[in-house]
């Protein structure tokens, strides 16, 4: 999400772990149906159009896509900031309600400034809704952080179907209670979460990762193919690099962090992270380099320097910080036909 060299910041606050009576919930994710899977749909937006835009994969080869809707963006937000970065795309179990989220953050705006973003930034998210893909639902804001959050950056949720509702997760930055112009020192970058069934109301919004001397945004899960088997990425944002921490036990389990970094090279932010459908126990890494997505891959994610670049000649420049959508024949139809390249 940054460009700038992180500032230093300073804690107000003690770091807050999950508390163990929040252990019980173990999402199973996205991907633990029975699917067969023939494509990939990146969701995905750019620095001078940030509105949502389609790549689809050609065929089910995760290096090689198209540019769909003519290159056009197929979502633009009327909403907030009317600017849309960060996109994720989210459904439940049985593939019949997608939710379009987005940061609702425009920073071509006149008078943009970081500082200004990140003490009265936008605590909401932009949210369109679907039940095949390609008919849309009207963008919407929908607040998801408390009064002393100074933004919402990065949203990304997971499917529970134990519980029949989504965990939503962002990057969020706190002020005192009495700041209530978020004038003074924040605590630093954290990741929060909540949960919802509809993305129209949302539970309170709390800390899920918040660390004393690292300021941590874009967080995103990678489901590991077994029930409550999940890895995160996290980028950290004092030395801009992007870490991986693994669980056994779900979304509120026992995470164990991997020494060191995924990659060597800074800066490294905003990965999205997939399942290949065609090789059992390969996954695909996506790392923007603050120009554009850089494709690496692996067969052991939790296992430090396995995470190789990929050898895709033909993969898309100018991708930025969104999803990757593994899709089913009819959704893949749907798409190509809805939005031609
Ligand atoms: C983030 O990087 C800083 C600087 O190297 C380091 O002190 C800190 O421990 C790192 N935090 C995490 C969670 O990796």
């Amino acid at each position: 999400m940054h460009f700038l060299t992180s500032i230093i910041r300073i804690s107000l606050l003690a770091a807050i772990t999950i508390p163990s009576t929040l252990a019980a919930p173990t999402p199973s994710s996205l991907q633990t149906r029975a699917e067969t899977y023939v494509g990939y749909l990146v969701s995905t937006f750019s620095d001078v159009t940030p509105a949502v835009q389609f790549h689809l994969s050609k065929g089910n080869d995760a290096g090689s896509y198209t540019f769909l809707n003519k290159g056009q963006p197929v979502l633009k937000s009327t909403v907030g900031t009317k600017g849309v970065r960060d996109i994720f795309l989210a459904h439940d179990g049985a593939r019949t309600k997608y939710y379009m989220i987005a940061t609702d953050l425009d920073i071509n705006a006149a008078g943009f400034s970081w500082d200004a973003a990140t003490r009265t930034g936008s605590r909401g998210i932009v949210v369109w809704s679907s039940t095949d893909l390609v008919s849309w639902s009207a963008s919407t804001l929908r607040t998801v952080e408390n009064a002393n959050a100074g933004m919402v950056w990065a949203p990304s949720a997971v499917w529970d179907d134990a519980t029949s509702q989504f965990y939503v997760f962002w990057s969020s930055r706190l002020y005192a209670s009495s700041d209530s112009k978020h004038t003074g020192t924040a605590t630093l970058d954290r990741i929060r979460y909540t949960t919802t069934k509809d993305f129209v109301t949302f539970a309170t919004a709390k800390d899920y990762v918040a660390l004393a001397d690292t300021p941590l945004i874009d967080q995103e899960f990678q489901y590991l193919g077994k029930t409550g088997n999940f890895a995160r990425f996290l980028k950290n944002e004092t030395v801009n690099q992007v870490y991986v921490e693994t669980t056994t036990g779900g979304l509120f389990g026992k995470w164990t962090r991997t020494p060191g970094y995924v990659r060597p090279e800074s800066p490294r932010e905003g990965p999205a992270s997939f399942a290949d459908n065609v090789t059992p126990g390969l996954y695909h890494l996506l790392l923007d380099d603050y120009t554009q997505y850089v494709p690496y891959q692996s067969t052991d994610p939790a296992k430090s320097g396995t995470w190789a670049a990929s050898s895709y000649p033909n993969f898309p420049q100018g991708l930025k910080h969104g999803s990757v959508t593994p899709l089913t024949q009819k959704e893949y139809n749907a798409v190509a036909a809805r939005y031609p390249a």
